[in-house]
C-alpha cells in the first residue's frame, strides 16, 4: 500500500500504535544494560517505559510518513529521541533542578531510586541514543546516519535543550554570575524555544532526513515543528497553572512559585491562549502543501495546544 492510500487513521489510534512499537523497542534496547547492572536498567526503564505521551517519536514518525518511510524504519531515529527526552525529564526533575518527586504519575526516578542511580541512568538513555543512531537500523545510508546524529547533538546540547534548561534555572535569578534574562516575550520565547523546541524540531527534522524531503518540504516542516513546539510549551505552563497533579502526572503550581517567566505570567491565561489558537494556524499552514498525508500532524497540532497531560 501506498503513502497515499494510506486508510485514515485516528489520531488516538496513531499515537496508540507509535506509544506500542516504541515502548517495544525501548524495552528491547534497555536490556543491553542488564547484563551489566540489573539496577541500572531498572532505573532506565522506569524512566523510559512509566507512561509518556510519546508525541516526539509521532511527531519523527508522522513527519517521515509524508514521504513514504513505513513506521518500521523511522523507529530507530524515534526511540532515540524518546531516549533523550526521558532523560531530560530524569535531570530536569533532580532536586538540584526542579526537585520533583512526581511524574508520569510516578515517583520520580531520583525518588524511585536514588540520586546517583538517576543521574546515570538520564546518561544511560542519553548515549543509547546516539548508539541507536549510529547502527545501520537507523538509515540505510550512512551519511544520513551522520545527519541523524548530528542534528540530535545539536538540539539536546548547548545550543539546544541544555542551553535552553540553563536559561530556564538563570531566569529564577539561580546564577550570580550568568544575569538573569529579561522576564519579557523575546526572552521568554527563546528560552522555551530551546528548552522545549529544540527536541521537538529535530523531530521533524529527523522525519525529513529519512524521507529524503527537499529544501521547500525541509523548511515546511520547520516551520510545522517551530509553531508545535511553542504551543507546546504554552500548553505546559498552561497545565502548571490550570491543571491538577493527578491528571497532569506531576506537580503544579511550581512555575509562579519558582518565579519562572512564561507566557502565561506574561500574557495571562486568555492571552496565552490566544497564543496557542494562532500557532496551531501557523501549524497548519505550514502542511498546506503535504495535502491529505498531513492530516494526523493537522490534528497532532491541535492535540498539543488543548492537551490536558
Ligand atoms: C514534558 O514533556 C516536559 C516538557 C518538555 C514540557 P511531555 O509532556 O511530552 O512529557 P511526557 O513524555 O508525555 O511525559
Ligand atoms: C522541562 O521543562 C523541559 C525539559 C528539557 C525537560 P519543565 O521543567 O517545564 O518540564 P516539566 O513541567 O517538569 O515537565
Ligand atoms: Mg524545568
Ligand atoms: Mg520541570
Ligand atoms: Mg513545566
Amino acid at each position: 500500500m501506498t503513502q497515499t492510500d494510506r486508510p485514515a487513521e485516528t489520531l488516538a489510534d496513531a499515537l496508540a500504535r507509535c506509544a506500542g512499537a516504541v515502548a517495544a523497542e525501548l524495552e528491547r534496547v534497555i536490556a543491553r544494560a542488564q547484563p551489566v547492572s540489573d539496577r541500572l536498567a531498572r532505573a532506565m526503564r522506569h524512566a523510559a517505559l512509566a507512561g509518556g505521551k510519546r508525541l516526539r517519536p509521532f511527531l519523527v514518525i508522522e513527519s517521515a510518513a509524508l514521504f513514504g518511510v513505513p513506521m518500521p524504519r523511522a523507529l530507530p531515529a524515534a526511540t532515540a529521541l524518546e531516549c533523550v527526552h526521558c532523560y531530560s525529564l530524569v535531570h530536569d526533575d533532580l532536586p538540584a533542578m526542579d526537585d520533583d518527586d512526581l511524574r508520569r504519575g510516578q515517583p520520580t526516578v531520583h525518588r524511585a531510586y536514588d540520586e546517583a542511580t538517576a543521574i546515570l541512568a538520564g546518561d544511560g538513555l542519553l548515549t543509547l541514543a546516539f548508539e541507536l543512531l549510529a547502527e545501520p537500523a537507523a538509515a540505510p545510508d550512512p551519511a544520513v546516519r551522520i545527519a541523524l546524529v548530528a542534528a540530535l547533538a545539536r538540539a539536546a546540547g548547548g545550543e539546544g535543550m541544555i542551553g535552553g534548561q540553563m536559561l530556564d534555572l538563570a531566569a529564577e535569578g539561580r546564577f550570580a554570575d550568568a544575569g538573569r534574562p529579561a522576564p519579557d516575550l523575546a526572552s521568554v520565547a527563546r528560552l522555551q524555544e530551546l528548552k522545549t523546541g529544540a527536541l521537538l524540531r529535530y523531530a521533524c527534522e529527523a522525519g525529513g532526513l529519512l524521507g529524503g524531503a527537499s529544501p521547500s518540504e525541509i523548511a515546511n516542516l520547520q516551520a510545522y515543528s517551530r509553531a508545535v513546539g511553542r504551543a507546546f510549551q504554552i500548553a505546559d505552563d498552561l497545565l502548571d497553572v490550570e491543571g491538577d497533579a493527578a491528571t497532569v502526572g506531576k506537580a503544579v503550581g511550581k512555575d509562579s512559585a519558582a518565579g519562572k517567566a512564561t507566557f502565561v505570567e506574561l500574557l495571562g491565561v486568555d492571552g496565552a491562549r490566544a497564543e496557542l489558537g494562532r500557532l496551531v494556524e501557523n501549524a497548519h499552514a505550514a502542511l498546506s502543501g503535504f495535502g491529505t498525508r498531513a492530516t494526523l500532524l493537522r490534528e497532532a497540532a491541535v492535540f498539543i495546544a488543548e492537551r490536558r497531560n
